[in-house]
C-alpha cells in the first residue's frame, strides 16, 4: 500500500476567495495547499473591469501570510456590456480569463449574461488576445429541472458558442454530469474542464442523508451516482482535458444553516486530501499528479510549478469550524477523520 504521495506543486484552477476579513480568513488555507489559483470574480459588486481585477489582486497579495509565494491568477466577470476595449486592458493587466455566469445561475450572478450572443464581439477579442473563457455551464430557464441544467447547457449553448469562436480556449467549470464529460472528452484541444472534490466523492444522496445537509449544497448541485462515476473516470483517465478546480466557496455557517442556504462547499483546508481519497478509491492515485499539477498549467499556457508537495497516509481530524471574519465557517467533512494529510 502506498503511504506517501509526492505531487508536482499543484494549483487550484477554480477558487472563491471573497474579500476583506473573509478573504484574510480563507486565503492562508489555499496558500498552504496550492502555488497558484484562478480567483473567481463574483464579489459584490462583481469584478468587471481590469482596474478592479488589479485592485483585487493587490488586496489578495496584501492578505497573504508572511513569506508565502502564492500567486493569484485574476479573472473578470463577463456582463452583457463588457466593452471590447476592456479585453486589451485586461490582457495588459495580467488578467488571464473571463467568467461566464448565466444571469441568476448561482451566488452573486445577478449581473451575469442574459444572452451569450450579446457578448460575441467581446469573446472574439478574448480569442484574439488569448484570454480564456471560464464557463458556469448551466441554463437558468425556470422550466428546466435543476438537475438537468448542465446537460441542457451542453446541448443548447456549447455547439453555437464553439462554432462562433472556434479557437477560444473554454474551460467548463465544475463539471458535474456524464453529458458534460462526454462533451469535453470528445471536444477539440481548445476545450477543457475542472472537477471539484465534492463531485468526485459524493452523489446527490449526500444532500439528504439523515436530514437536509446544507454543507453539501453547491452549484451545480451534486448529481446521481452514474454522473459521479463518469467524473471519476474522466479525472483518472489521464486526459489532459480534465484538471483540478476545487470551487471552494466559503459561506458563513449562519448562511448555510439557514432557511435559505447559500450554495457552496468550503474545501480549501483539505482539498488535496479529498482528491487523494477520491483517486485512491478507484485505484488511480498514480493519476493524481498530472490532474493536480500538469494539465491545468498546460491548458492555460503557463509553466508547471517547480517543487513538490507530499501527502502522507496519516489520520487527522478536520476542524468542525474555522474563523471567517467575525463569523464561523464549516469545512465540508468538518469533524471527520481524513486518511491523507498534506505535510507542511
Ligand atoms: C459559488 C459561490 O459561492 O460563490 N457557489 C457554488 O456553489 N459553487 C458560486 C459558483 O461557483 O457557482
Ligand atoms: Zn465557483
Amino acid at each position: 500500500m502506498t503511504d506517501t504521495i509526492t505531487l508536482t506543486r499543484p494549483d487550484d484552477w477554480h477558487l472563491h476567495l471573497r474579500d476583506e476579513a473573509a478573504l484574510a480568513s480563507v486565503l492562508p488555507h489555499t496558500a498552504r495547499q496550492f502555488a497558484r489559483a484562478i480567483v473567481m470574480p463574483n464579489l459584490r459588486p462583481p469584478v468587471t473591469t481590469a482596474a478592479q481585477a488589479v485592485a483585487y489582486r493587490e488586496r489578495i497579495l496584501a492578505a497573504l501570510p508572511e513569506g508565502s509565494d502564492f500567486q493569484p491568477l485574476m479573472t473578470m466577470y463577463l456582463t452583457d456590456n463588457t466593452p471590447v476595449d476592456e479585453i486589451k486592458r485586461a490582457k495588459a493587466a495580467g488578467v488571464v480569463a473571463l467568467k461566464l455566469y448565466p444571469a441568476g445561475a448561482t451566488t452573486n450572478s445577478d449581473a451575469g449574461v442574459t444572452d451569450l450572443r450579446k457578448t460575441y464581439a467581446t469573446l472574439e477579442a478574448m480569442q484574439r488576445e488569448g484570454l480564456l473563457f471560464l464557463v458556469h455551464g448551466e441554463v437558468t430557464d425556470a422550466d428546466v429541472d435543476l438537475f438537468d441544467r448542465e446537460a441542457v447547457f451542453v446541448d443548447r449553448v456549447m455547439g453555437p458558442l464553439r462554432a462562433a469562436m472556434p479557437e477560444l480556449k473554454i474551460v467548463m467549470e465544475h463539471l458535474t454530469t456524464k453529458e458534460g464529460v462526454q462533451y469535453v472528452a470528445g471536444g477539440d484541444r481548445f476545450t477543457a474542464a475542472t472537477i471539484t472534490p465534492q463531485h468526485l466523492l459524493y452523489n446527490r444522496n449526500a444532500l439528504f442523508t439523515g436530514g437536509l445537509r446544507p454543507h453539501y449544497y453547491c452549484l451545480p448541485v451534486l448529481k446521481r451516482e452514474e454522473h459521479r462515476q463518469a467524473l471519476l473516470q474522466a479525472a483518472a483517465s489521464g486526459s489532459a482535458k480534465f484538471f483540478l478546480g476545487t470551487d471552494s466557496a466559503p459561506h458563513a455557517s449562519v448562511m448555510k444553516e439557514n432557511s435559505v442556504c447559500g450554495a457552496g462547499c468550503f474545501t480549501a483546508l483539505s482539498a488535496l486530501e479529498l482528491y487523494a481519497e477520491a483517486f485512491e478509491a478507484i485505484g488511480a492515485l498514480d493519476k493524481l499528479d498530472a490532474f493536480a499539477g500538469h494539465h491545468g498549467p498546460d491548458f492555460y499556457g503557463l509553466p508547471r510549478n517547480a517543487g513538490t508537495v507530499t501527502l502522507k497516509r496519516e489520520p487527522w481530524t478536520l476542524p468542525e469550524a474555522v474563523p471567517f471574519g467575525d463569523a464561523q465557517l464549516k469545512p465540508l467533512r468538518g469533524g471527520d477523520t481524513l486518511n491523507w494529510k498534506l505535510i507542511a
